[in-house]
């Protein structure tokens, strides 16, 4: 299981401490929430800010695009320093092209689906397709309560990838913490994004480390 602490959890006025809790802890992934506004109410980090970050860490930046009409500046981020780059299903028109784009670039390309939106919309291009990330929140903020449901859609993706021997990754993202964590990796997915678990908490680092015991079944 790859570990993606959220820094839209973390203090934003000390992103550098929250990079330091993401290495400290080993996270496999740093998950940069970008938000504009539109597709989603809140507004976040933008290009300068993933600039910044990927200078500022050898993890791999794991850019969450909850934007409106994500081709527009697909490639200011990718040239920004992004490695893996999620795109919304429901913000997206030509969704090929876009992942094309992204894989072209070297970098890992990944589809967002919202909790209501049915893992059937990405039947077609599932083999073009490095991740799919399934929300577990509707997304727009950090900690929010996890939507069960999410979890057998996570198994019915992974079975249909099996079925199909793809290699696409599952990645779950909103509310992940200590009690849901194993049962999520139980039904197949392999990364795990988590905000409020890792810095809500009184260590951090402890709580991340936490977080992946209990994802591999070796918590106490
Ligand atoms: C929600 C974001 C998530 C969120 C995760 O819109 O995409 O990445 O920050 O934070 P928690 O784990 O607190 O739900
Ligand atoms: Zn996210």
């Amino acid at each position: 299981m790859l570990l993606a602490p959220s820094i839209l959890a973390a203090d934003l006025a000390d992103l550098k401490a929250a990079l330091g809790v993401c290495e400290r802890a080993g996270a496999d992934l740093v998950h940069v929430d970008v938000m504009d506004g539109h597709f989603v109410p809140n507004l976040t980090f933008g290009i300068p800010v993933v600039r910044d970050l990927a200078r500022a860490t050898e993890l791999p930046l794991d850019v969450h695009l909850m934007v409106t009409r994500p081709e527009r500046l697909l490639e200011e981020y990718l040239e920004a320093g992004a490695s893996w780059v999620t795109v919304h299903w429901e913000a997206a028109t030509h969704l090929d092209r876009m992942a094309a784009a992204i894989r072209q670039f070297g970098a890992k390309a990944g589809v967002a689906l919202n909790p209501a939106t049915p893992i059937e919309v990405l039947t077609d291009i599932l083999p073009s397709l490095d991740y799919v990330v399934l929300m577990s929140v509707n997304p727009g903020f950090a900690g929010q309560p996890f939507l069960p449901y999410v979890v057998d859609k996570a198994r019915r993706l992974r079975e249909r990838i099996e079925d199909r021997s793809l290699h696409v990754s599952i990645s779950m993202d909103g509310g992940v913490d200590a009690t849901n964590i194993a049962q999520v990796v139980a039904a197949g997915v392999d990364i795990c994004v988590a905000g409020s678990a890792i810095f809500g908490a009184e260590s951090p680092e402890d709580a991340a480390r936490e977080l992946r015991a209990r994802a591999e079944g070796t918590a106490e």
